[in-house]
């Protein structure tokens, strides 16, 4: 009786992981019509319509505008951009930095990253999940690769004079993103201010300053 419960949990166990990622597609494509309802992907355009254009955007050479107050711009590529990505489990992004530059710590809750520095040098960096809070970091050049895996913070800071450039790659239609600083302190409304003290183990006034900036 007990090896049958284990072995149904075990089942129950891989089938849940099985699911986890997004599903696999049972047709060649189905590119996104622009119109109407979404539930989990969009609405399929009539394949016979489909054409080159559906699966080709053009213009991530340009540079995504930095002038804010952390000096970091995500471009997306999603199904937004490429109607041909929906429902095919992935999506891209071109991040530009301004010297010293962040792309602040933040969570995709459904995909894997992998990034490609194209341009100067970043320092970036994931945290283990709360059995051991690990930072993992490296210092990266142009060339390198690094994976950030699923759901967990992570961050990337460009550690050079000059701009840098990353090509990053999802393994979600639609990946999410959590960024911490303005899902804990910029809220709407608030997350009340006592409960970020006690979190945080600060007084209320550190975290009314906090919420004032986001
Ligand atoms: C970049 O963004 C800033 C701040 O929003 C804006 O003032 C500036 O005009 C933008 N620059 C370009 C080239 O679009």
């Amino acid at each position: 009786m007990a090896s049958q419960l284990l072995l149904l949990a075990l089942l129950a166990a891989s089938s849940s992981i099985a699911s986890a990622s997004d599903p696999s597609s049972l047709q060649d494509f189905c590119v996104a019509d622009k119109a109407s309802v979404l539930v989990n992907g969009r609405v399929c355009k009539d394949p016979k319509l489909v054409e080159a254009n559906d699966f080709f955007f053009s213009g991530l050479h340009l540079a995504g505008n930095t002038s804010n107050a952390v000096g970091s711009r995500v471009t997306p590529i999603g199904v937004a951009q490429i109607g041909g990505l929906n429902a095919l489990g992935i999506t891209a992004a071109r991040i530009d930095f301004a010297p010293w530059g962040l792309n602040p710590p933040h969570t995709h809750p459904r995909a894997t990253e992998i990034l490609t520095v194209l341009e100067g040098s970043l320092k970036v960096g994931f945290v283990t999940s709360n059995t051991e809070n690990r930072l993992i970091t490296k210092v990266l050049q142009k060339g390198d690769v690094f994976v950030f895996p699923v759901g967990l913070v992570h961050f990337q800071q460009n550690v050079g004079n000059g701009n840098a450039v990353a090509l990053v790659a999802l393994s979600s239609q639609n990946p999410g993103v959590i960024t911490i600083a303005n899902a804990v302190f910029g809220s709407n409304p608030d997350i009340p201010a006592d409960i970020l003290a006690k979190a945080f183990q600060v007084d209320t006034n550190a975290i009314y300053s906090l919420q004032s900036k986001f």
